[in-house]
């Protein structure tokens, strides 16, 4: 009997999510976690499609596989996760090594694929239909959100939990592989996700991060009724116990008045909106079907920041989109220096097979104007994000205390009073010396120092 599993996990909090839910669900069925990819029995690598470079890691680390069978021939190898989506039968034509390929529409299935495969049925494939190809009806049966139900002793950290609202997207971005690899939008039931948070708050859960491609799009219908993101974010305001609700990504196109307002009435929702530009030019944001030009994009900032004073505000760009001039560049510059975004991700054009994109302009932007542009932008956004920090210097902040810090957890001499890392309400990293039994607990800490991604600080005492 196959026992031990390890899951190696890349991309974003949608396969993080996805990771912790088959974690719980495998332990159920019988299984246990392994200390490392080569003692376990099964290796699932939880993949992301989004980059190339991301699947190129991927690639590798099967690569590094290729002779553990020889060690233990019942090893199950498996792929899982957008690429698997993506590339399917390839992967088993590039890593003869592979034993199972699972879509992130198909993870329900998983505990009975491992079991048919361990009792001799050989590699197997499960993905969803091909979306470049079939019409959305026939879709919507095969991409199944996965909503297992929560079980509080499986979970990694009961103070905090990502919660999805919504999977799929239906934007297609001209540069996006998301809407081929997670499939059509679908928005999940209000009941079930209020009726999840309250679980997860009964057992200890401070903060909910919802989760949805456009998590300002969710739209539920029931019962004649619509229940939008502002309308949710109202009904998990009474949960007792739930002190934060975070919700992203966000879409410009989706950011209503109703939503700004929701986030400054309710004390739980968190002023904290990442909500990505692309680009600052017009041309570009046209290329990549963005659905709005840089002037919406800027009178949404200015909404935001009238409805909510203070709110954090963070971006992704996309440089050396194809066909991105240095003055195209230069409008992405600026609209970074005026927007003040408390951070912002910047990431190098990558183009994906079956993308407009792909199919329909040149990758032309040379691989070194694009790390300088990514440099610069990146430059340009440090400074912004340094100054913004040093407007908190010597200023008191709650924060959720989210376990030891990096530093912390490589040295074995942790006495009581050990570092600490936790977030503000708007995301912000603060690290601080403290005792591990704050470690779930908000607390009140004084900026006493700050860098550009993080602040440090002293606790001054328990809020509660
Ligand atoms: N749904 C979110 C995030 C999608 S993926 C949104 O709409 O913003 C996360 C980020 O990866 C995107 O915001 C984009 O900046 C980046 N990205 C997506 N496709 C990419 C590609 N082909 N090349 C480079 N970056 C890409
Ligand atoms: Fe991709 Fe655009 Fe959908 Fe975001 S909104 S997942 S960038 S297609
Ligand atoms: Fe990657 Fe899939 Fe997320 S492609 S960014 S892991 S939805």
């Amino acid at each position: 009997m196959l026992r031990s599993f390890f899951i190696q996990t890349v991309g974003c909090q949608m396969n993080a999510l996805d990771s912790e839910l088959l974690d719980a669900e495998l332990r159920r069925a019988g299984y246990q976690p392994a200390e490392s990819p080569r003692r376990a029995d099964i290796v699932l690598f939880n993949t992301c499609s989004v980059r190339a470079h991301a699947e190129e890691k991927i690639y590798s680390a099967l690569g590094r596989l290729k002779n553990a069978k020889q060690f233990n021939p019942r090893k199950i190898i498996g792929v899982i996760g957008c690429m698997a989506q993506k590339d399917r039968q390839l992967i088993f034509r590039r890593a003869p090594q592979v034993d199972l390929v699972v879509g992130p529409g198909r993870l329900h299935r998983l505990p009975l694929l491992l079991r048919r495969i361990a009792d001799g049925g050989g590699p197997c494939l499960d993905v969803s239909a091909d979306r470049s190809a079939e019409k959305t009806e026939s879709l919507l049966g095969s991409f199944v959100p996965f909503t297992p139900l929560r079980v509080a002793e499986h979970r990694p950290v009961p103070h905090q939990a990502m919660v999805r609202i919504m999977s799929g997207c239906d934007k297609f971005c001209s540069y996006c592989v998301v809407p081929f690899v997670r499939g059509p939008e679908q928005s999940r039931p209000a009941a079930a996700i209020v009726d999840e948070v309250k679980r997860l708050a009964d057992a200890g859960c401070l903060e909910a991060t919802l989760l949805g491609q456009t998590v300002n799009g969710y739209k539920y219908r029931a019962g004649g009724r619509t229940v939008a993101l502002a309308d949710l974010l109202a009904m998990l305001e009474p949960i007792e116990g739930l002190r934060r609700v975070k919700f992203v990504t966000n879409h410009p196109r989706h950011m209503t008045d109703g939503l700004l307002q929701a986030v400054r009435d309710l004390k739980k929702a968190s002023p904290y909106l990442h909500v990505p530009a692309q680009s600052g030019s017009d041309a570009v944001l046209k290329r990549m079907k963005r659905g709005y030009d840089a002037a919406a994009y800027r009178e949404m900032l200015v909404r935001i920041r009238e409805t909510v004073p203070g709110a954090a505000v963070t971006s992704d760009f996309i440089v050396g989109f194809p066909g991105e001039t240095e003055e195209d560049f230069r409008r992405t510059v600026e609209l970074v220096r005026q927007a003040r975004f408390k951070n912002s991700y910047i990431f190098k054009y990558s183009p994906r097979p079956k993308t407009k994109a792909a199919e329909l302009f040149d990758d032309d932007v040379p691989e070194a104007v694009k790390r300088r542009r990514n440099n610069e932008l990146l430059a340009v956004q440090n400074t912004i994000s340094l100054e913004d920090n040093r407007s908190l210097l010597h200023r008191t902040v709650e924060i959720l205390v989210e376990g030891p810090s990096k530093v912390a957890l490589k040295r074995t001499d942790a006495g009581e009073s050990i570092q600490l890392v936790g977030r503000t309400v708007c995301d912000r990293i603060v690290v601080f010396d403290g005792p591990r039994k704050l470690i779930g607990q908000i607390v009140t800490v004084r900026i006493e120092r700050v860098e550009a991604f993080t602040l440090f600080g002293s606790t001054l005492e328990l809020t509660e």
